[in-house]
């Protein structure tokens, strides 16, 4: 055994000989940014031992070591997006508080407490209150509140009673959205459904690969564990921040609904990824759940419940689902198109007459994964690109110096190569730069870091790997649907993506026809807004199975025509946009 001392942080552990720097810093709970899941490709694990810059992930440990860490990633500095498009619905959660008050027992009843409580509910408003699951322990109170008389509230779903207090309390709910780099979290009124507190955290998992391919081979070679403990224990924490901010009780929160892709899915319930990824890859559970959420790690009141919206198919998951609730596309005469486009790319196109939906293996690059100056959106990331009058212009986030390109400035990026013919239509770049292969945005001297900021011909590869696998979905979907780009009345662009990006730069490199960037509409974490639908509206939540059920799932990798759509995307689009 070794002793390791994390300097920075402060922290020291024992590990085995032959662990792994990053496995150690995993044991640490320092929650290191590893985004290839420790493959040893990304390079973004680096540490500092005896003054050598190395890679946690492929250091093994000999010996005692003094570890420096000053790339870990800031965990809490990201920007997450947390508002959303939602279509407003009517209140009618499916927990109510009812005020109820009956006469004292008389001799010859012989009903129970119980049944005559629940027989006052169903005369005074709750329907089909008789058929009530018993519940000793709160049984086992109604003895005395009946001796002392007056009224009482009754706390209850549809089937069941919560909790019977004296006094009414301040209820309320929490809607998760659990995204594979993002955590959103909403602390809503039980009274009137209006929004108490909203969290936002990276998703803890992040130091276990980037994309969900990472984290199921992860739970499959070390267990899903560590990995469903991680997200618990974080969404538990960010239950306690919710009801300190808004000065409410956790035992107050009577309802979570948490939406996320299918292995986000499957990680936070304990379930093996092992049917994601492997064919035909399906999800293991799909319809909806009714959970108690104490047997998931969830402190609330001690009969709270956990709502888990359906999975669609094996890579379309309950945050699509969530998406649908928010959009309701099953309603509307005119045709949609909903894009989420995050380390995978989910879409559902149709109406009220036929919806379909498929998912792509867009992979991270799109949110900067995978390219040389990548990076999420965090402060002094380049996030939007401008090339006016012969010269470069750029924001970064947080107005700080440039360290990297996130999703948006990558695009942005990509398409003013493009249009000033730094880049052709088949992807090769000519910078016109001392290397043509590289494209120096931000040199080093400007720049936050010390190798400067800049995109490279294989970068390029990458995005456009990425672009044509949505694109080719999309393609893919409407000659199922037997329309063309001009029958799509809008296009729902989901996630931080969509509401980050500039559309006519997602437009010129051919994400998606670029007739639609006129009719684009993002809807910000409308995964987020579904879950909060769900909570705020028991109909809503009802339907969530059949809509689910009511899409249709394309396979595309099982479709032979889409590998020449795919090829065919590659290249990058010829027209115009203006912008
Ligand atoms: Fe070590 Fe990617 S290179 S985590």
């Amino acid at each position: 055994m070794y002793q390791i001392y994390f300097d920075r942080e402060k922290k020291q552990i024992e590990v085995a000989e032959g662990t792994t720097i990053l496995e150690a810093q995993r044991l640490a709970g320092l929650r290191p940014d590893a985004p290839c899941g420790g493959a040893g490709t990304c390079g973004k694990c680096q540490v500092m031992v005896k003054g050598q810059i190395l890679r946690a992930c492929q250091t093994k440990i000999q010996e005692d070591l003094h570890v420096g860490t000053a790339g870990t990633l800031s965990l809490e500095k990201a920007v997450v997006l947390t508002e959303g498009f939602s279509r407003p619905v009517a209140f009618w959660p499916g927990v109510s508080v009812h005020s109820i008050e009956f006469e004292k027992t008389v001799p010859g009843d012989k009903r129970s407490d119980w049944e005559r409580m629940l027989e006052t509910l169903e005369k005074t408003r709750v329907k089909d209150a008789r058929h009530f699951l018993p519940d000793p322990k709160l049984a086992s109170t109604l003895y005395e509140r009946i001796k002392k008389g007056g009224s009482w509230y009754v706390v209850h779903t549809d089937h069941e009673i919560l909790d019977i207090r004296d006094h009414k309390r301040d209820y309320c709910f929490v809607a998760f959205d659990i995204g594979t780099t993002t955590l959103a979290g909403y602390l809503l009124d039980a009274a009137n459904g209006k929004v108490l507190a909203v969290e936002s955290r990276m998703n803890p998992q992040v130091q276990f690969g980037a994309d969900v391919i990472m984290r199921a081979d992860y739970a499959l070679a070390c267990k899903t564990k560590a990995l469903t403990e991680c997200i618990r224990r974080e969404l538990d924490d960010m239950i306690g921040g919710l009801a300190e901010y808004a000065k409410r009780e956790r035992t107050d929160i009577l309802q979570i609904c948490a939406v996320g892709n299918t292995c986000m899915h499957h990680l936070f319930l304990g379930i093996s990824p092992a049917s994601l990824v492997h064919a035909p890859y399906t999800p293991a559970l799909s319809q909806s759940l009714t959970l108690s959420a104490e047997n998931y790690g969830l402190t609330i009141h001690p009969k709270g419940q956990l709502l888990i919206l359906p999975n669609i198919a094996g890579y379309v998951g309950a945050d699509t689902s969530a998406c649908l609730l928010a959009v309701r596309p099953d309603q509307k005469e005119e045709i949609m198109l909903l894009l989420d486009i995050g380390t995978n790319g989910e879409m559902v196109l149709g109406n009220r007459d036929r919806l379909l939906t498929c998912s792509t293996a867009a992979g991270p690059a799109l949110e900067g994964a995978k390219i040389e100056c990548g990076m999420r959106g965090t402060e002094g990331a380049v996030d939007h690109v401008s090339f006016q009058n012969g010269s470069w212009h750029y924001t970064t986030i947080g107005d700080q110096p440039a360290v990297g390109l996130c999703g948006s400035g990558l695009l942005d990026l990509t398409a003013q190569l493009l249009k000033n013919g730094f880049l052709d239509k088949s992807g090769n770049l000519n910078s016109g730069q001392k290397d043509p292969k590289r494209f120096l945005l931000v040199p080093p001297e400007l720049a936050g870091n010390k190798k400067g900021v800049y995109l490279t011909q294989k970068d390029i590869r990458e995005i456009q790997l990425a672009k044509a696998a949505i694109a080719a979905g999309i393609r893919i979907l409407m000659k199922k649907l037997f329309i063309t780009e001009e029958d799509i009345a809008c296009l729902y662009i989901a996630g931080a993506f969509g509401n980050y990006m500039n559309p006519v730069s997602a437009g010129t490199i051919g994400l998606f026809p670029i007739s639609l960037v006129e009719r684009i509409l993002p809807i910000g974490n409308a995964a987020g807004e579904g879950a909060k639908i769900a909570l705020l509206n028991a109909n809503e939540w009802r339907l969530a199975d059949r809509l689910a059920e009511s899409v249709e799932f394309v396979e595309l990798a099982i479709l032979p025509e889409f590998q020449d759509c795919f090829v065919d995307e590659l290249e990058f689009p010829g027209e115009e946009v203006a912008g």
